[in-house]
């Protein structure tokens, strides 16, 4: 279970989110929605341990987040959150193969080990084929799939997604969406999403929405 207690956050003199509690429960998909410049991006940032906030807490089950430093929270974050964005940010002078590895290479773990659990998850999102081609040579949809193979090479207790599919066609863009709850059925994954897509806001357990740096419902 995640836990935000009273998040802050301002930027300069912009406060941009001003007391946030949010709890996402395990294997819980959670969609956050609100207008541009709400805070989605931030708050999302802050559950993932990627900024801090200026006052409030994050729990992990019991571990205070924000209380870990440096290595110790990389390595936290390394082993518990999975992330995807709205463009793949996949390594462009790597394959499929290797860039769904690396979270777990750059973790620590064994290369044959690594590199197993990344086959697996390639396959298990159709990409098999697609193992050593790199990116550039795949299309938007599969690029995506590559980029939430990777979210997951750690088996991370959350994947935090920011507008994944922002930047793909209908088409692929409810593919991408039917992945998420099929890897939730499969693998007990918890998705926190921020989206513009109503459909998957719809079909997501809960949504919040995020307005002038608040939940408004
Ligand atoms: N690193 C930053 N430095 C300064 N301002 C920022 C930074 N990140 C976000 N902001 C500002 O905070 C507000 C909320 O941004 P963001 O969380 O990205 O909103 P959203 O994702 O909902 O569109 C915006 O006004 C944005 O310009
Ligand atoms: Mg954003």
């Amino acid at each position: 279970m995640i836990r935000a207690v009273d998040i802050h956050k301002s930027f300069d003199n912009l406060e941009v989110l001003k007391g946030i509690d949010v709890t996402v429960n395990d294997g819980e998909i959670v969609a956050i929605v609100g207008p541009s410049g709400a805070g989605k991006t931030t708050l999302l940032q802050l559950l993932g341990t990627l900024d801090s906030p200026d006052r409030g807490n994050v729990y992990y089950g019991d571990t205070d987040v924000y209380t870990l430093r440096g290595k110790e929270l990389a390595a936290f974050r390394g082993k518990n959150i999975g992330f995807v964005f709205q463009f793949h940010q996949l390594l462009p002078e790597f394959n499929v193969l290797e860039n769904v590895a690396m979270p777990a290479l750059i973790a620590g773990d064994r290369r044959a080990d690594a590199f197993e659990r990344a086959r697996k998850l390639i396959d298990y999102m159709g990409l098999g084929q697609r193992s050593s081609h790199r990116p550039n040579q795949l299309s938007g949809g599969e690029r995506q799939r590559a980029a939430v193979a990777r979210a997951l090479v750690n088996n991370p207790s959350v994947v935090l997604a920011d507008e994944p599919s922002g930047s793909l066609d209908s088409v692929n863009r409810r593919e991408l969406h039917r992945l998420f709850f099929d890897l939730r059925r499969d693998m007990g994954t918890t998705f926190v999403i921020v989206t513009h897509d109503n459909t998957l806001a719809s079909e997501a357990d809960r949504v919040i929405t995020l307005k002038d740096g608040l939940i408004a419902g």
